[in-house]
């Protein structure tokens, strides 16, 4: 199966890529300890929902939750927030870490091509990184079309084509074929919902779009949490041999001692999609 067809298997996603948080927490653990932007993430994402008291929000493919623990502290009274992943796994850790934040949250598990909710229910409706996961993109931005308030803000966020492009050329070139492809592709290009073409299949259905820019990369300064980024994202089955790691470790510590630190690039934003046609 090719990378992008893989990436958009609900088989693999919910049962292996996202059985539980521990892959994306590898990602965003690089990401949050690395990172020089002058804003986290997930708050500056929160910002852009413009949420108010009583607001009615969904959020397709929540993972952990992180978007609510890390704003837990600014979430508006009587806001009634409904986190859905396809991930089981996901919807329960979610829910046991939000379980006695006081506000009002109610956990389901939900594919976004098919939401069991009726028209026009939310003021927001979030999908953070997660819709280049959809095989069926136009069925899934119809079903958030007809849940969303004619008023409402749609908040879809994903990289582009630059995120982390340093990646597959920091693997020394003689270990490329042994390490095997998922430790030195590239992220980006398979994403069918990108920075490049995310207005494009948006605007079938809402009439106004901006997007809004992340300002970031990442100066890392240590091995091991870039080797379980890039062991986050191996295939079911496949493997690197132990020299393969070992020399790959080596490298990165001879350049991290040699320049102070690795640069990676990071390319990620928001559009906010309103006015739905
Ligand atoms: C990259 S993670 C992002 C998680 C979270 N939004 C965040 O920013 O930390 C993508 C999430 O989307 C979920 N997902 C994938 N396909 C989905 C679908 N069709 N409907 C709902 N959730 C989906 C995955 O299970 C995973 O938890």
């Amino acid at each position: 199966m090719s990378e992008a067809k893989l990436f958009q298997d609900s088989a693999y996603l919910q049962k292996n890529q996202y059985r539980d948080s521990s892959n994306l927490d590898a990602r965003a653990g690089l990401h949050r300890r690395f990172s020089t932007a002058v804003s986290d993430w997930q708050p500056w994402v929160f910002d852009l929902l413009q949420l108010k008291p009583g607001m009615r929000v969904l959020e397709c493919g929540c993972g952990p939750g992180w978007l609510w623990r890390e704003n837990v502290a600014r979430i508006p009274a009587n806001c009634h927030i409904t986190p859905t992943d396809l991930s089981p796994g996901m919807v329960a850790e979610a829910e046991a870490a939000l379980a006695g934040s006081g506000h009002q949250f109610e956990f389901r598990q939900a594919n976004i091509q098919a939401l069991e909710f009726a028209d026009e229910t939310f003021d927001v409706v979030v999908a953070n990184h997660m819709l280049y996961h959809v095989p069926d993109l136009p069925q899934a931005l119809a079903e958030v079309r007809r849940v969303l308030k004619k008023d409402g803000r749609f908040i879809a966020a994903t990289n582009g084509n630059k995120h982390m492009q340093e990646l597959p050329t920091l693997i020394p070139e003689a270990l490329r074929a042994v390490s095997g492809s998922t430790l030195v592709r590239g992220e980006s290009e398979m994403l069918p919902f990108r920075l490049e073409n995310g207005r494009a299949a948006l605007e079938p259905f809402f009439n106004t779009i901006e997007l809004h820019l992340y300002e970031d990369s990442l100066w890392i300064t240590e091995v091991e949490p870039l080797l379980a980024y890039a062991f986050s994202m191996i295939r079911p089955g496949e493997s690197v041999p132990e020299t393969a790691v070992a020399q790959i470790r080596e490298a990165w510590a001879a350049k991290i001692e040699a320049e102070g630190g690795i640069h990676i690039s990071k390319h990620s934003g928001v559009f906010v999609a309103s006015d739905p046609n």
